[in-house]
Order: structure tokens, then C-alpha cells, then sequence
């Protein structure tokens, strides 16, 4: 029901903005040859030429994570109406994870925009923009799980092109590394750094294997917080044990933290084997910090990266977050 809503909203909004796009078409090659798709980049922005100058750096990178957010809305359209066209409960599964990828993906293209007057830096708009783009990935990889034949649900749009271009033009370099402020990345705020430096941060909730915590599982810990009162910052502290579990976190500041490499290990129980794909199957939830904790069999390491969780492609947390 929530799907189709968003979708006939999606569609809706997304009938007028390709008739915006009306750039001066030099401006558009000078600027797009600068990207590593120049070919999506030109052939959608000078559609409809207006004559529009394109004034600078800045503006092309609204302008460009703009089209990136249209044509996303568009696939997310386009998705949903092959719906049908699931023959099986694997296809159906595939195609379910990424239609809610493709919608974080628009919600992250969204937010990306203008990160300045939401308040966030450019840095943050790199990190939501290669979670964007994680999240595609995922979404072709659920298919590749499943060997889903079916081409037709194979979304193939230049979308994850089109980020990739976003993600160039922005000031911060793609391949490089986050920023680092005492050896955390810089979206971990200074009280969640000095909890993950403290040994022993103060848990809201303790799940140990051996009984001796508040929970035996974290699905258990993960249902208690989210009846928590008050929205803060809610530790789950998981001991050494070895977790098999399916972890998804769908509440805000929620803090993971562990006992360390080798030591707390979950392990997703869903295998591909019994028709969950990648996304479902990744032991990683949204807007998680992790620290010292293992998620292993996640899927090859596919993460969906929330707010606070570094996406797949960035090296690992520096406080040992193996993925
Ligand atoms: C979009 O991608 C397809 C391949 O998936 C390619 O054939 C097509 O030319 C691309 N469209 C544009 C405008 O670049
Ligand atoms: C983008 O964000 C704005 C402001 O938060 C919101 O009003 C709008 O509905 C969002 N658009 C999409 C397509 O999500
Ligand atoms: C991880 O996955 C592999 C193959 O998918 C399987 O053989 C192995 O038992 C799994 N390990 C754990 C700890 O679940």
C-alpha cells in the first residue's frame, strides 16, 4: 500500500522537472565532459535546450544530483509497474528489495541537493550520494543472487552513471578517504567518539548468549529499544557470542557495539539459498553506529549504509567494524 502510494506520488512529481532542464547546450559540454559518463550527462541535460547558463560548479552539481534524483524517481516508476512480471517468489523478492532501495537511494538524492541548507557540509552529500549509489548496486546484485533470468526486471538506466557523475563533481573525490578527526570518521559526532573510545561505554541494553544480559538475541534488544521512551541515543551492547541473526534496524540512533573482531559475530541467518536476497539478507540496519563487532556472510560484504554507517565501498570504521 505504502509502495504504491509513494509511487503514483513519485510519478506525479516527476512528470515536470525534465521540462526545467533547458541549458545552454556549450555549457552543458564543457561540463559534462568533466564527468566520468559524459554521454547520460549531455544527452538528458540537453534535452530541450533553454539556453540556460550554467554558472558554476556548484550549480552543476544541484543541477546534476537533480537529474540523477528525476531519473531515479522515473526507475522507481518504472520498477513498480513490472511488478507483475515476477514469475516467482525469488523474482518477487529481488524486486521488492529494490524498489526500497531505489526509494532510500531518491530519499539520499533528495537530501543531497543542497546539503548546506539542511544544515549538512558537502561531505556529508558524498557520504549520502555513495550510499545512493550502494544501494543500487545492492539492488542489481539481489537479482544476480537469484540468477533472475528476466531481463525486463533488470532495472538498466544510467542512474548509478548519473551518481557516479554527482559524486565527481563534488568537491570530495569519490576514491578517497573520509575524513578522519581523532580516528573516527567525521560524521561521528564528538559524544558517540568519546563513547566508542571509552572501554566500557554505558549500554542501554546488554544481549549476551549465555543469558547473563538483559536478551539472549538482538532482534529481542532491537524490539525493546524501539519501545524505548524518548528518541536518544540507545545502546545495544552485544557480548562475545556468535549471532545468528538477521539484523535490521529501522530506528534512529540506535548504537551497536561489541566486544570485538572475532569475539561478537553475526552471522545472517537468510541465505539467497531460501530466496532472500542481498538487501534482506544483510546483517546491517539504517542509522546504526557499529563498533567492534563482526557481520560476517552479510552478502559479500553488500551493506545498505545509513546515515551513520559507512558505505561498503569506503574502508572500514578505524574502531575495527569488520564487515
Ligand atoms: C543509458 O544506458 C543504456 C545502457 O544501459 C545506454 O544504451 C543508453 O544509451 C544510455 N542512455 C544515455 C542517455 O546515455
Ligand atoms: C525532497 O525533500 C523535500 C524536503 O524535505 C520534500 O518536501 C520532498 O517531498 C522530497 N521529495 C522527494 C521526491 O522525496
Ligand atoms: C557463510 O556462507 C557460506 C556459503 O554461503 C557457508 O558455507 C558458511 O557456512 C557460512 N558461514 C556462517 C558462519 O554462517
Amino acid at each position: 500500500m505504502a509502495i504504491r502510494f509513494y509511487s503514483t506520488l513519485y510519478l506525479v512529481i516527476c512528470l515536470s522537472p525534465l521540462i526545467i532542464f533547458g541549458y545552454s547546450p556549450n555549457d552543458v559540454k564543457t561540463w559534462c565532459s568533466q564527468t566520468p559518463h559524459p554521454h547520460p550527462c549531455e544527452s538528458f541535460l540537453s534535452h530541450n535546450p533553454n539556453n540556460i547558463p550554467i554558472k558554476g560548479k556548484s550549480q552543476f552539481f544541484k543541477i546534476s544530483t537533480q537529474l540523477a534524483l528525476d531519473r531515479a524517481i522515473l526507475a522507481h516508476t518504472n520498477l513498480y509497474s513490472l511488478g507483475s512480471k515476477c514469475q516467482n517468489a525469488h523474482e518477487k523478492a529481488a524486486w521488492a528489495d529494490c524498489l526500497e532501495l531505489y526509494d532510500y537511494t531518491i530519499q539520499k538524492l533528495n537530501k543531497s541537493i543542497d546539503p548546506v541548507t539542511n544544515g549538512a557540509t558537502q561531505n556529508d552529500a558524498q557520504s549520502w550520494l555513495s550510499t545512493a549509489l550502494t544501494n543500487l548496486e545492492t539492488c542489481l546484485a539481489g537479482f544476480i543472487d537469484l540468477a533472475v533470468s528476466n531481463n525486463q526486471l533488470m532495472p538498466s538506466n544510467n542512474v548509478s552513471n548519473l551518481i557516479s557523475n554527482t559524486l565527481s563533481i563534488n568537491k570530495v573525490p569519490y576514491t578517497s578517504q573520509p575524513e578522519y578527526k581523532q580516528g573516527f570518521p567525521t560524521w561521528v559526532k564528538p559524544g558517540d567518539r568519546k563513547l566508542l573510545q571509552s572501554s566500557s561505554p554505558k549500554a542501554d541494553i546488554v544481549v549476551a548468549k549465555d543469558g547473563s544480559g538483559n536478551y539472549k538475541t538482538i532482534n529481542e534488544a532491537i524490539s525493546a529499544a524501539s519501545k524505548r521512551k524518548g528518541s536518544g541515543r540507545y545502546v545495544i551492547y552485544v557480548k562475545a557470542g556468535s549471532y545468528k541473526e538477521n539484523v535490521q534496524i529501522k530506528l534512529n540512533n540506535i548504537m551497536l557495539l561489541g566486544d570485538g573482531i572475532g569475539k561478537t559475530i553475526i552471522t545472517g541467518s537468510k541465505s539467497v539459498g531460501g530466496g532472500t536476497t542481498t538487501f534482506n539478507s544483510a546483517t546491517v540496519g539504517y542509522h546504526v553506529i557499529s563498533s567492534d563487532l563482526e557481520a560476517s556472510n552479510s552478502s559479500a560484504g553488500n551493506t545498505i549504509a545509513g546515515d551513520s554507517w559507512l558505505p561498503a565501498s569506503q574502508p572500514p570504521m578505524p574502531f575495527s567494524c569488520a564487515l
